[in-house]
Parts: structure tokens; C-alpha cells; sequence
């Protein structure tokens, strides 16, 4: 049997491929190969190209108000790498306990698993981590004699529900941290990719305690294929870091191709690729809302790439899988987030790396799936995205 055509690819994370900057970076390809020659020819070794890192201080820092220095910032291959490195850094033993949102990024998820971390999920809610449930998880486990390692969490937009934790929140998980005296790692690759409100405070910016790490990528806000990620982190942290690192550095040539597109600051480009990735969330919610209302409810997220549905209870999952496939569809199903394998009924909408006719043709034969997989007609016996 052929595999079918996938017209519809609601799968991966991945900006606007027409908002790609061709000409830009072409131009500033040649000019950084002639101007570097001499450091191309090297092993860049340690923290990476410096005018990257400037630019990525200078884009953290002023988005937070606060002041970064570009020799606490290590550049890594994709966010990934940064993902890997540090647990790396904080793992004493196979087994260590730590903590991650019930759903979380598969890649971080597969990383840790293959690091065999013991990972305890704690519950969500439209504002991302429960808090009193992490109290509850960390008393729990306190009295087991395991304290976490380190508290893992994608605050913002968060992959896959696009939720984005509010400050007082974010405030009482970094006092929790503190109590127990443990370092949170926070994976904030999507804050730049914001259509609208408030911009919650990263941790960093709350609390300076140098044992906290904070994990950057380029791959949203420019593109995956650059493989550009980082990690801010300050000493002695960043050199524990720094001494799990066996590969040479990172790659030099796109450093510095993005530093010379980033030169002057990255808000010119978001200024181009927001809008559109916006206008495609708002078609992505439009055609939930028509399609889905009677049987669904799904997340409304204020920036990032992203879309949580929840389904009925009654859909067989498995099915729907093989009718979306067979219609063209792509789709993440709900068991690729858990962290520990559940199957839930949920899935995850990725708008940004389709048209806007994709979105607006694929969302109605997405639903016609999910009516076809179910075994009743009952209405949504749910108001919310989480019991
Ligand atoms: C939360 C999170 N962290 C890390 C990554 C990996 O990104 P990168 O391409 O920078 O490795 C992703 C990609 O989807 C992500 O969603």
C-alpha cells in the first residue's frame, strides 16, 4: 500500500517557510565568509561565535529589561543540544528524579529518557504548571527521600497547550525552587513568537540566583534548518555546563550569518514573520470554532506555534490517526506529550509552517475524522481543557 500524500501537515513546529529571509541572509553569507575567513579556519571550541552571542544577550535583555552578558551565553546546536547538555550537567545518577510539565516537548522527553531520568509530571491547568500540585509532588517525593535535580518547564507558549504561566505563578514556582533548593531549567523558544498581551517575565528575570539555567533557539523565530540554539548560564553553572561539552563548538559559519542578519536587533524580522504566523493562528481557532464547538475545546494560545485539542472521550484514537492520514492530514496525537506514555485524548495543531488555504481546508477534514472515529453523537461533556 502507498503512504499518502500529506496535504495538510499539522505536525512539526516550524515558522512561516515564506517569511524565510533568502536574500538577507545570501547577502550576509558572503560577506561574513570573506570577513572570517581566518576564524572559519579554526575550531571554534567554548561559547561560540561572540557577535552571536552579543545579538542573543541583546535580545534576551531587552525583552526582559534586564542586563545579559554575551559571555554567559554558550551557543549549542538547535535548543536540543542545550536540552541534552544540561541535564547532563545536573544527572548524578541513571534514576535521578526531576520534574516536567504532564505534557511537555517530546524531543526533551525522549532526551531524558534515554539519560534514564526519572521524570514525575505535574499537572496543568490553562496557566500552564499547577503549583499547588507541584508542592503537593515535591512534599511527596521528600518524604521518599528524592529530591529533583532540576524542574524543567516551558513557561511560555508551551509546547505542546500554548499556554503561558502568569507572573505571580511563575513567582511562587521559583519560591518553591528556592525551598527545595532546586535549579530550573526553563526552554523558552517561542516568547518572540508573540501576537498579543502581557509578555511574562522569564525566570532569570525574577530571581538571579545563578543556579537557574535558561535554554534560547533561533529555530522559531528564523529557522530550524540554521540548527542555532544557546544556554544562559552563570558561572559556576555555565562551566559545569561548559565541561559536559565534547564537540568542538557549534557551527561557526551560521553563527555568523545569523549575528550579521541579527546585527541590529531581532525585532525587524519578528515585525515580519508575527503577523502572518498570527493571522494563521486566528484561521487555526476560526475553523475550530466552526468545525468543532459541539464536540471539542481547545487552547487559545496569546503567541508560540501551537494549538491543544481536547476530544471527546469516545473518539478511538488509533483510528483517527489512520483517517487523518488517509485524508491527507497530519497531526501530534496527545500520547507524544505525556511524560510518562499516556494515551489522552488530546491533540496538537502546529499553524505556522502551512497556508492559509491549508489551514482553512484542512481543519473541516480534520473534523470530519474525528466525528468518523467517535462511537456516539453525545454532545461535549466537558468545558475545559483539564478535569
Ligand atoms: C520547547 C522546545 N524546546 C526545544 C526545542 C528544540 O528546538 P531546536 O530546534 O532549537 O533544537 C523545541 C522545538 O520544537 C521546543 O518546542
Amino acid at each position: 500500500m502507498s503512504t499518502p500524500e500529506i496535504l495538510y501537515d499539522f505536525g512539526t513546529g516550524r515558522s512561516d517557510p515564506s517569511t524565510f529571509p533568502t536574500a538577507a541572509l545570501q547577502a550576509a553569507a558572503v560577506k561574513v565568509i570573506e570577513e572570517e575567513a581566518q576564524a572559519l579556519t579554526e575550531y571554534p571550541g567554548g561559547l561560540g561565535h561572540p557577535g552571536l552571542r552579543r545579538a542573543m544577550a541583546q535580545r534576551e535583555g531587552e525583552r526582559e529589561g534586564v542586563f545579559i552578558n554575551p559571555d554567559h551565553i554558550m551557543l549549542t546546536n538547535g535548543s536540543m543540544q542545550a536540552v541534552t547538555l544540561t541535564a547532563e550537567a545536573l544527572q548524578e545518577n541513571h534514576g535521578d528524579t526531576v520534574l516536567v510539565e504532564e505534557f511537555s516537548y517530546p524531543g526533551t522527553l525522549n532526551a531524558y529518557r534515554s539519560l534514564q531520568l526519572a521524570m514525575v509530571g505535574i499537572k496543568l491547568d490553562e496557566g500552564g504548571m499547577r503549583i499547588d500540585h507541584m508542592e503537593q509532588t515535591l512534599a511527596q517525593l521528600e518524604q521518599q527521600g528524592r529530591r529533583p535535580k532540576f524542574i524543567y518547564a516551558i513557561s511560555t507558549y508551551q509546547n505542546p497547550t500554548g499556554f503561558n504561566m502568569p507572573e505571580q505563578r511563575r513567582r511562587d514556582m521559583i519560591s518553591l525552587a528556592a525551598q527545595y533548593g532546586i535549579p530550573i531549567i526553563e526552554d523558552n523558544c517561542y516568547a518572540d513568537v508573540h501576537y498579543e498581551g502581557k509578555i511574562e517575565p522569564a525566570v532569570f528575570k525574577l530571581d538571579d540566583r545563578p543556579e537557574h539555567i535558561y535554554l534560547g533557539s533561533l529555530s522559531k523565530i528564523l529557522a530550524p534548518g540554521f540548527r542555532l540554539g544557546y544556554v544562559y548560564a552563570r558561572p559556576p553553572m555555565l562551566d559545569k555546563i561548559l565541561a559536559r561539552r565534547h564537540d568542538a563548538g557549534s557551527n561557526y559559519l551560521a553563527a555568523a550569518i545569523a549575528a550579521e542578519f541579527y546585527k541590529n536587533g531581532i525585532s525587524a524580522h519578528a515585525g515580519v514573520t508575527n503577523p502572518v504566523l498570527h493571522k494563521k493562528r486566528d484561521l487555526t481557532l476560526d475553523g475550530l470554532s466552526t468545525e468543532l464547538e459541539d464536540i471539542c475545546t481547545w487552547s487559545k494560545p496569546s503567541g508560540g506555534l501551537f494549538v491543544w485539542l481536547r476530544m471527546p472521550d469516545d473518539v478511538d484514537r488509533p483510528k483517527l490517526y489512520t483517517l487523518a492520514q488517509a485524508s491527507g492530514v497530519n497531526y501530534l496525537p496527545g500520547v507524544s506529550f505525556h511524560y510518562a506514555n499516556r494515551n489522552m485524548p488530546y491533540l496538537r495543531l502546529a499553524f505556522g509552517h502551512l497556508t492559509e488555504a491549508q489551514i482553512q481546508q484542512g481543519i473541516p477534514i480534520l473534523a470530519r475524522c474525528i466525528r468518523k472515529a467517535r462511537t456516539s453523537n453525545e454532545p461535549r461533556a466537558f468545558t475545559t481543557l483539564f478535569d
